[in-house]
């Protein structure tokens, strides 16, 4: 039986507002991204991700939708996106569309029939409820659950006109749709086969696992993984693409690997992979993301391996350390700003492409890029750090702790423009960016990377072709070694006699570890770092500079 295709492949997600800006407005565009694509092909990326940018109130970003066929003016025209799709396949790539169907904007239409009257026959694609018996609607905990959103605040939102509230799960202008009405998983299906027809390749799909929410009567109830998930899932996948080789990726806050080997088992028909979140939390208290903990080496690794483990034999994994919504992975988990600034984006980046999975590339991480110095609260454009830094205020949390909460943690790091070059506005707009530079960006672009063969860029580049090279990157069985180590990652791959030995140094110390045996003389595919570093020699294997990553091939006896 023949492969699908993007178990070679290397995906690359683009923020479309923050990309690049074709016409001076300050916001990224469509035509903005056509431009680019002779650079996302020469970093080897096959397959183009591009976050929403359908017509929206832009709430959040444009994962608010008010129509889920057309192009939001910010971005450009649906003639863009026929260019996109034309200019991709040209080149031999491939293009995925964000599908956020958990919610709509309130300002679909759908909605605003909804809304009108009780009587409306759109009512029900929503969830609305009474509130609490005896209650009046609006009343401190009249709510109908205790459900807290993602973006802070109950998840029910009073209408006062109708005397009923709604579900979001999001901010109140994301409402959730109600995946028990059969027209509404219709409508979905419906709209993505028009995109099939348009020539998008595949989807990613925004909180899907959200979709199937259970009420119970005493103000409990559930809405991860819920009851009806994978029947929704494997109907739309009938429904929608049934027989047709796409890419299609399902992100599943909250998923467990048995969640993810029942997604994405090929014989159940549901999605090709998940994106999970364990590994993201591993530097949350209980508190959540803005309850900051050190990054804990150990139990990442744990996580990971355990993906690797439940995932070897029936499904497939996804491997990011960052997107749109995260933090810059050189701040979070590496050595953002030091001397060993690249060095560690390239340590993270080699261990993250030598997993079993697709790999996830964001735009500017393979540059190296940082998180951005917000000296003020008032900086941020994030519905969700400003909902969460209003709370916080409110609770009376001390406002520098506040801004040093998100000065680690906001999804905002993740959306200033990319780094293009070092004139004006690194060369992302001629106009007023929408959200300011980050100031590395002299130093931090992509003029001064690309040929560079020294550059986090190229270093990205080498992994990349790795992965077309060598099936075991594809396919080899991972299994992890010095699983306790505090910094230092490293693991095997074999298929079918050939091996790879990857080993990284995490931390800005030199090391010296115990690493198997008969490695010593085998051929190095990958380096980065400098071992002498370490003030330390390196007379074996086993002694690793700050930062130094590396990958040995041999063949097994
Ligand atoms: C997940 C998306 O990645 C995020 O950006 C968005 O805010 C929420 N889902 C709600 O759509």
């Amino acid at each position: 039986m023949s492969q699908p295709w993007w178990r070679t492949s290397v995906v690359y997600q683009v923020y479309p507002r923050s990309f690049a800006d074709s016409n001076g407005d300050g916001y990224g565009d469509l035509p903005g991204l056509i431009d680019r694509l002779d650079y996302i092909q020469a970093l080897g990326a096959d397959v183009v991700w591009v976050s929403p940018f359908y017509p929206s109130p832009q709430a959040d970003n444009g994962y608010d939708i008010s129509d889920y066929q057309g192009v939001d003016p910010l971005f450009g025209t649906i003639a863009d996106v026929d260019r996109l799709i034309a200019q991709l396949h040209a080149r031999g790539m491939k293009l995925v569309i964000d599908i956020v169907v958990n919610h709509t904007s309130d300002e679909h239409p759908w909605f605003l029939e909804a809304r009108n009257s009780r009587e409306s026959p759109r009512r029900e694609w929503y969830w609305w409820r009474p509130p609490r018996e005896g209650m009046a609607i609006g009343a401190p905990g009249a709510e109908p659950t205790t459900w807290q959103a993602f973006f802070s605040g109950s998840t029910w939102e009073p209408d006062l006109a109708t005397g009923e509230y709604y579900l979001h799960l999001f901010d109140r202008k994301q409402p959730d749709l109600n995946w028990e009405n059969p027209d509404v998983r219709a409508a979905v299906a419906e709209m993505l086969r028009w995109w099939l027809d348009r020539g998008v390749d595949g989807f990613r799909f925004d909180v899907i696992n959200l979709v199937s929410k259970q009420f119970n009567a005493d103000g409990t109830g559930w809405f991860f993984n819920g009851p009806r998930i994978h029947e929704f899932v494997a109907e739309m996948h009938e429904n929608a693409w049934g027989g047709k080789q796409l890419i299609t990726v399902g992100e599943c806050p909250g998923a467990t690997v048995d969640d993810a080997v029942r997604f994405t088992d090929p014989a159940r028909g549901e999605f090709d992979m998940v994106f999970q979140f364990e590994h993201m939390g591993v530097d949350h208290g209980m508190g959540g993301r803005y309850d900051i903990r050190p990054v804990d080496w150990a139990r990442l690794k744990s996580i990971m391996a355990r993906w690797q483990d439940g995932l070897a034999d029936v499904g497939w994994n996804s491997l990011y350390w960052c997107n749109h919504d995260q933090p810059r992975p050189v701040s979070r988990y590496g050595a953002g700003d030091t001397a060993y600034r690249a060095a560690s984006a390239k340590a993270l980046a080699t261990v993250l492409h030598l997993h079993r999975g697709t790999p996830y590339v964001y735009q500017g991480e393979e540059l190296g890029m940082v998180n951005y110095p917000f000296t003020s609260l008032e900086q941020l454009d994030d519905v969700e750090s400003r909902n969460w830094s209003a709370e916080a205020l409110g609770k009376g949390m001390d406002p520098a702790a506040v801004l040093a909460a998100v000065n680690v943690q906001s999804r905002d790091h993740a959306r200033t423009p990319m780094q293009w070059d070092s004139s004006e506005h690194a060369g992302f707009t001629t106009g007023t960016p929408w959200l300011p530079v980050n100031p590395a960006y002299r130093e931090i672009n992509a003029a001064a990377q690309v040929g560079d063969p020294e550059s986090v860029f190229a270093h990205y580049q080498r992994l990349i072709a790795l992965r077309r090279e060598l099936p075991v990157v594809v396919d080899g069985r991972f299994e992890l070694l010095l699983a306790d180590h505090p910094s230092v990652y490293a693991f095997t791959r074999v298929w079918e006699g050939d091996a790879l030995l990857v080993v990284a140094n995490l931390s800005g110390e030199g090391v010296e570890v115990g690493l198997p045996d008969g490695w010593d003389g085998a051929e190095v595919v990958i380096a980065s770092g400098d071992p002498a570093a370490s003030g330390m020699t390196p007379a074996h294997l086993g002694v690793l500079g700050p930062w130094q990553a590396w990958v040995r091939r041999r063949q097994l006896g």
